[in-house]
This record gives C-alpha cells, sequence and structure tokens, in this order.
C-alpha cells in the first residue's frame, strides 16, 4: 500500500509495531503452561518492559489520535457507523487493558503470586485476540480512507501535534 500523508504512515508503521508485539506475547503466555516465568528470565522482563510502554502508549496518544483528529473527520464524510464500531473497540479494550497494566507492572516489581499470572494470561489473551483484530481491521478500513481525507496542510497540522 503506498500512502501519501504523514499520519497515515505513522498509524500503520504503529498498528505493525503493535500487532508484532502482541504476537510475540501471545507467543510466550502460550508456553506458560506449568506456572509463572523464572524471577530471572531474561525474554520476560524485556517482554513486560515493552508490554507496559507500548500498551500504556497505545491507549493513551495512538487512542486519543484517532478519536480527537480522525474519528470526527469519518463522521463529517459519512463514516460515522465505522467510527463508531473503532470507537467501541476502543472503550473494550480499554477495560482490558489497564487491570492488565497493573499486573504487568506487579511482575515487573517481582510481587506477582500464582492467582495473578493466571489473571495476567487470561487478560493477556483476551488483549491478543481484541487488540490484534482492531488493529488489523484498522490497517484495512482506517488507514486507506485517513490517507485519502487528509489534504497535505491537515496532515501537517495533525503531524505536529502528534509528533511533539
Ligand atoms: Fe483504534
Ligand atoms: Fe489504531
Amino acid at each position: 500500500m503506498e500512502l501519501q500523508r504523514q499520519i497515515s504512515r505513522k498509524l500503520y508503521e504503529e498498528h505493525v509495531h503493535v500487532i508484532d508485539l502482541l504476537g510475540r506475547f501471545g507467543r510466550a503466555l502460550d508456553r506458560l503452561r506449568t506456572g509463572p516465568p523464572a524471577a530471572d528470565d531474561a525474554a520476560w522482563r524485556v517482554l513486560l518492559e515493552q508490554l507496559g510502554t507500548a500498551l500504556e502508549y497505545e491507549i493513551t496518544r495512538h487512542f486519543d489520535l484517532e478519536e480527537t483528529q480522525l474519528f470526527p473527520r469519518l463522521h463529517a464524510r459519512g463514516e460515522g457507523d465505522l467510527a463508531e464500531l473503532l470507537f467501541e473497540d476502543h472503550e473494550v479494550i480499554r477495560e482490558v487493558t489497564r487491570p492488565l497494566l497493573a499486573l504487568v507492572a506487579r511482575a515487573q516489581a517481582g510481587i506477582l503470586d500464582d492467582a495473578g499470572w493466571r489473571s495476567l494470561k487470561a487478560s493477556g489473551l483476551e488483549l491478543v485476540e481484541r487488540l490484534s483484530a482492531h488493529a488489523e481491521k484498522e490497517q484495512g478500513a482506517l488507514v486507506p480512507l485517513v490517507d485519502e481525507m487528509l489534504d497535505e496542510a491537515t496532515d501537517q497540522e495533525i503531524w505536529t501535534q502528534y509528533c511533539n
């Protein structure tokens, strides 16, 4: 897909990045059959760090960009049904992500017990499914529309706000 606008390219790249991270998270969770990982497991330490940062960014900066700058423009173009559908996904994803982030923080601090790890696995797998599907949906439906509807000046204006 040849994208013309900075914002559509940025969205596209952020979706690719989060889909890759969720894929790695899902595979790591699937391997957790016999209980929590060892306290000195370096791969999990890195993964938890990346998840904490990326998920926090996703449900604040990335979702805010879509909700404040892009969904209103979809409504104005008669694409309100798509905007509503994507916004409803965001609400569900935020509800899953907030408690998951708290579990991730406790795991990073080394204070998550076995029951906590079971919760992390269950809500982690739910998030992997929901957020991957959402990001794929946006790659197919939202990104091309954003690319088409933003003129150069608007693209620049949103870009300056988003990337500063
Ligand atoms: Fe979204
Ligand atoms: Fe998105």
